[in-house]
Order: structure tokens, then C-alpha cells, then sequence
């Protein structure tokens, strides 16, 4: 089974709309074709509206860095996945280790989001992986296991092929300390068995799962040359449009 590579990058909490805009007028004629790889930059809400219409009718494809599950109502600050489907976004990052971390992100909410996705034609992308401590310890794959078994809960077979889930150590995570590209590609196997055992080979196959944590041009290649890696999400490399560009040179 061939799988369309995806590669995204995370801006996080960086660039105001004028930079946003400036970056995706710099890239939008220059990331290959959607035929071969699903070029992705997920930006703050912000810079959403723009960034939707700065990039219709290219191969560039926009996402949010988070959502909430409800369609609305008393959720001060929140964004709802109605407001983003009728924006235009096509992706939403739900659970990434930094807001499970600081903002009180659980399984629970991930899976509710991943649900709610479903819902407004968003693809989530889930965000997966252990802390330094939960490695060292080898717990790496009871944590992962965990977390990818209830991110899924609910998700019908049909739903669940279109899932990205996204490995990020939480170690490798704006370190500098990538995975080795054999270690990254060991957890993103046990991912897919993991799927397997939810529902069976067919979508395990189709699922696309992607490497985060210290992603650069160098080192892209490696990872993508792995059995069981699809694509990466990117932090820090994916916020200069030449070193974004660069990530998706490796698929050419
Ligand atoms: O979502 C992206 C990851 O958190 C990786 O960030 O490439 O800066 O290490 P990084």
C-alpha cells in the first residue's frame, strides 16, 4: 500500500496575519503537486481567513492548530469546528503534547475533537508520544497505545483510514535531540499495529502517520525513507518559507 506522504508545518504561536500572508505568497506556486505529497501549514486562528484565501486554487492546504469539540456556546476564547469548516480549513492538530501540557488537553477531549472533526469535513491530525521519563522508563509503548486506542474511540473504519496521527516525542519536541529515523520508525509501526488491532490491515494500511520533534531539511529524508512513516509535522523548520520548501523537496 502507497501512502501520500504529508507534510506539515506547525507555526504554533508565531507570525502575525502580514507574515502569514507574506509566507504562503512566497510557497503557494512553489510546493508540488497535491498528486504527490499533501503540503500542509497549520497557523494561528488569526491568520486563518487570509490564509484560506491566499491559497485557493494552489496545492497549498491549510490547518488549525487546535479546535474545540462543541459546534458552540459558552466557550470564552475557544474556536469551534463549525467556524473553521466554514473558513475553509481542511485540517485541524488536536492534542499536541504543548496543550496537553499547559492547557489541560486529556484522551478525553482528543477524542471528542477528533469526533467533532469528523462532523465539519476537517482531517484531524492527532498528535501522539512519550516523555523522556516514559521512554527511559520503557513505557513508551503502553503510553502510546493509550493514547492512539482512545484518540480513535468512536471513529468509524471508514473515518478512521483518513486519521493522520502524528508521533512526536515529547523529548525530541524544539530539542534539537531528533528520533533516530529507526527508533521513530519502530513507535510508528507499533501506531499501525495498534490500528490494526482497533479495526484491521485495510485501514492500518491507509492510515498516514507522520514523525514531529526536530524535523529539518537534513534530516527529512531519512525519516520519510522509513516502512512506516508517511510525512512529518514540523515546528521550528517549517516557519522560513526556503527551509519549508526544502522539507518538501524531500518527497520530489
Ligand atoms: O508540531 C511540531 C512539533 O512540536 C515539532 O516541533 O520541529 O520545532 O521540534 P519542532
Amino acid at each position: 500500500m502507497s501512502r501520500k506522504p504529508i507534510i506539515a508545518g506547525n507555526w504554533k504561536m508565531n507570525k502575525t496575519v502580514k507574515e502569514a500572508h507574506e509566507f504562503v505568497e512566497a510557497v503557494k506556486d512553489k510546493v508540488p503537486s497535491a498528486d504527490l505529497v499533501d503540503s500542509v501549514v497549520a497557523a494561528p486562528f488569526l491568520a486563518l481567513d487570509r490564509l484560506v484565501a491566499d491559497a485557493k486554487g494552489s496545492d497549498l492546504k491549510i490547518s488549525a492548530e487546535n479546535v474545540h469539540f462543541e459546534n458552540s456556546g459558552a466557550f470564552t476564547g475557544e474556536v469551534s469546528p463549525v467556524m473553521l469548516e466554514d473558513l475553509g480549513v481542511q485540517y485541524a492538530i488536536i492534542g499536541h503534547s504543548e496543550r496537553r501540557a499547559m492547557f489541560a488537553e486529556t484522551d478525553e477531549t482528543v477524542n471528542k475533537k477528533v469526533l467533532a472533526s469528523f462532523a465539519h469535513h476537517l482531517i484531524p491530525i492527532v498528535c501522539v508520544g512519550e516523555t523522556l521519563d516514559e521512554r527511559e522508563g520503557g513505557k513508551w509503548q503502553s503510553v502510546v497505545k493509550n493514547q492512539v486506542t482512545k484518540a480513535f474511540a468512536g471513529v468509524p473504519s471508514d473515518q478512521a483510514a483518513d486519521v493522520v496521527v502524528a508521533y512526536e516525542p515529547i523529548w525530541a519536541i524544539g530539542t534539537g535531540k531528533s528520533a533516530s529515523s529507526d527508533d521513530a520508525n519502530e513507535v510508528c509501526a507499533y501506531i499501525r499495529k495498534t490500528v490494526a488491532d482497533l479495526y484491521d490491515e485495510t485501514v492500518a494500511a491507509k492510515v498516514r502517520i507522520q514523525y514531529g520533534g526536530s524535523v529539518k531539511p537534513a534530516t527529512i529524508g531519512d525519516l520519510l525513507a522509513q516502512s512506516d512513516i508517511d510525512g512529518a509535522l514540523v515546528g521550528g523548520a517549517s516557519l522560513q518559507p526556503e527551509s519549508f520548501l526544502a522539507l518538501l523537496d524531500a518527497v520530489k
